[in-house]
């Protein structure tokens, strides 16, 4: 890492976890440790924990965790080298001279000032004499002069080099043109723009840089949109269109919407609180983005099935992020664009002060897809509805619901209220069954919850656990074991054991939070969540014993994986060659 050791180790001593995490989470003691609501899922009891003494937070529900700037990279949505500038900043420290780092910085500054100079250059054109099929078209959706200037909008003119041309001569090079994918290269190798002919639409961060552009026809041809390639600025998981003003707005809620010419529209309409998913969708990161500036999304995805499959995944993922979340529904009009134009502002409030919640959103969804008129779509409608309302969190909810599916199909909510007990109890027989199942197989929940780090060996990864938490709260035993970072069964423990040994070596306490910038923030989880797992301190004979199933389960496997079969057909050649 570009960090010198010294600088992030006075950065966590300057940042104690608890005060760090304090600016964001209540927080209250519980013995050696501090807990309180995780601020990275909904939760109602505090499932979030400290361990001033390991420099470490972890989550029990969510299972995040990590040292001081992982938490700043996941509440703050900043990259490694940021999240240490943060915290350097908080504590008053200099950040030292860095140059990789001031390189990679500068890199991406200058790229930034690309497409801001690349979007103020579609924007003259879109004014200028080659704009005029870019301002129709704009005047034929209905677009005032202040809405495109309050987005930005432009023209990418007919041609293969406009772009190029201008901001070659500007001073960009062509590396940096195709690091941000506004030119590319044809199969024959020459380079040419990748916009031409297209509206465009610049989208922005929430700190007003330009990162990426979308680009639409003005006719019927395809691809109806085309957008900027993902690159080191631009990166769609996490980026909205438009949030960079909605974040600003007053309304107490902002409208998600899946076209850029839907949120743009809506802005238009004084709805200044929409946002847009840039041709994705919507991903968890996205979630937390929108968490950060209200508590209450509404979608208003398209009414067609691709739209309505949208929703329902979007639900969850907002609900985990905290996020109250209601569902628009329109009729009469495809998208929130189309609605606006054919029925105004007036009638689509109408509709956004009436959507539903999900529990209404969810059983409407469930009665649209029966017939009520028929007996048999009857019952089935009913015992789906029953099974759908048995899964509604709150009794009073469950009743009213209930009482709801039993009006629209025509029987009494007696009869409804019956079908939904019997459907709770169920569900709650089977989770039982499933708890019980899952507490029995303790083996496999210690096993991770990412495929990537999966353990091979189960009985050698306990030990590792247990012996990796033991070296990290007495590094003194280090020395003592002999034991090889390559015997570890886990890579992650392996390279975890390692980095303690070095840290070690180099006089140094050991700590998670310098290893910040060698692990990904799965692998920090997972070593916080093996740190709080394996509190108390056990004997230095235990420790050995760790250690000797360690090397006694990596003998196993040298002899029972490839090796083994080659010893064998070693063995195997011998004889046949010396007929043994
Ligand atoms: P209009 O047709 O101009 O009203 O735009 P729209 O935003 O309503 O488009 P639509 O509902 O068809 O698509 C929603 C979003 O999906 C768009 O805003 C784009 O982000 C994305 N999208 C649509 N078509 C394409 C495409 O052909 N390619 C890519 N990459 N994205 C698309
Ligand atoms: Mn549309």
């Amino acid at each position: 890492m570009a960090f010198s050791q010294a600088f992030l180790d006075e950065l966590a001593a300057r940042n104690p976890i608890e005060d760090v995490v304090g600016h964001y989470v209540a927080l209250t003691r519980r013995g050696s440790n501090l807990f309180g609501l995780c601020p990275f899922h909904s939760e109602k009891t505090p499932s979030f924990s400290v361990a001033p003494d390991k420099g470490i937070y972890y989550c029990f529900g969510c299972h995040k965790g990590g040292g001081a700037v992982n938490f700043i990279m996941e509440v703050e949505n900043l990259d490694y080298p940021d999240a240490v500038r943060f915290l350097a900043k908080q504590a008053g420290m200099e950040v030292p001279d860095d140059p990789e780092y001031r390189s990679a910085y500068k890199e991406q500054e200058r790229l930034r000032n690309l497409c801001k100079d690349a979007a103020r250059y579609f924007h003259q054109q879109l004014n200028g004499p080659e704009g005029q099929p870019g301002r129709d078209y704009l005047a034929k959706r209905g677009l005032s002069r202040a809405t495109v200037t309050r987005f930005g909008l432009g023209f990418a003119p007919q041609g293969w080099s406009n772009l190029l041309d201008t901001m070659t001569k500007n001073g960009y090079t062509k590396e940096e043109l195709l690091k941000v994918g506004l030119i590319q290269k044809s199969q024959k190798g020459s380079l040419h723009d990748r916009f031409h002919n297209r509206l465009m639409f610049p989208i922005i961060d929430v700190r007003g840089n330009v990162i990426g552009f979308g680009g639409r026809v003005m006719d019927d041809s395809k691809p109806k949109y085309l957008n900027s390639p993902e690159s080191v600025i631009f990166n769609k998981r996490k980026n909205l269109f438009a949030l960079n003003v909605a974040k600003k707005s007053k309304q107490g809620r902002l409208i998600l919407t899946e076209g850029y010419m839907d949120a743009i529209a809506l802005h238009q309409y004084g709805f200044d609180c929409a946002v847009a998913s840039l041709g994705t969708a919507l991903t968890e990161e996205h979630a937390q983005l929108l968490a950060k500036y209200t508590s209450q999304v509404v979608l208003t995805y398209d009414g067609d099935e691709a739209g309505q499959n949208a929703t329902r995944r979007a639900i969850p993922m907002l609900e985990k992020a905290g996020l109250q979340v209601k569902i628009l529904r329109m009729q009469g009009a495809k998208d929130p664009d189309e609605f606006l134009k054919k029925y105004g502002a007036d009638k689509f409030r109408v509709l956004l002060d009436r959507s539903e919640n999900q529990a209404e959103y969810r059983l409407l969804s469930l009665q649209n897809r029966f017939d009520l008129e028929q007996d048999d779509q009857r019952v089935a409608f009913l015992r789906e509805a029953a099974e759908l309302i048995s899964t509604f969190g709150a009794p009073v909810q469950r009743e009213v619901y209930g009482a709801r599916a039993a009006e629209a199909a025509g029987v009494t909510p007696e009869a409804m209220k019956l079908e939904i007990n019997r459907a709770f109890k169920r569900r709650k027989a089977q989770e039982q069954k499933r708890q019980t199942q899952a507490d029995m197989n303790v083996e496999a929940q210690r096993q991770p919850r990412e495929k990537e780090l999966r353990y091979s060996n189960l009985r050698s990864a306990r030990a590792e656990e247990l012996l990796f938490a033991q070296l990290y709260k007495s590094p003194e035993h280090l020395q003592d074991l002999k034991l090889l970072p390559q015997q570890f069964s886990s890579p992650l423990l392996g390279k975890a054991f390692h980095m303690l040994q070095q840290q070690q070596e180099s006089g140094q306490q050991p700590s998670l939070s310098a290893m910040a910038g060698e692990l990904t923030a799965d692998e920090m989880s997972h070593l916080s969540r093996v740190l709080s797992d394996n509190d108390l301190l056990v004997s230095e004979e235990t420790m050995e014993q760790c250690a000797g199933v360690i090397r006694s389960e990596y003998q196993k496997s040298l002899l029972s994986g490839e090796d083994a079969v080659r010893n064998w057909k070693e063995q195997f050649k011998n004889k046949q060659r010396y007929g043994g």
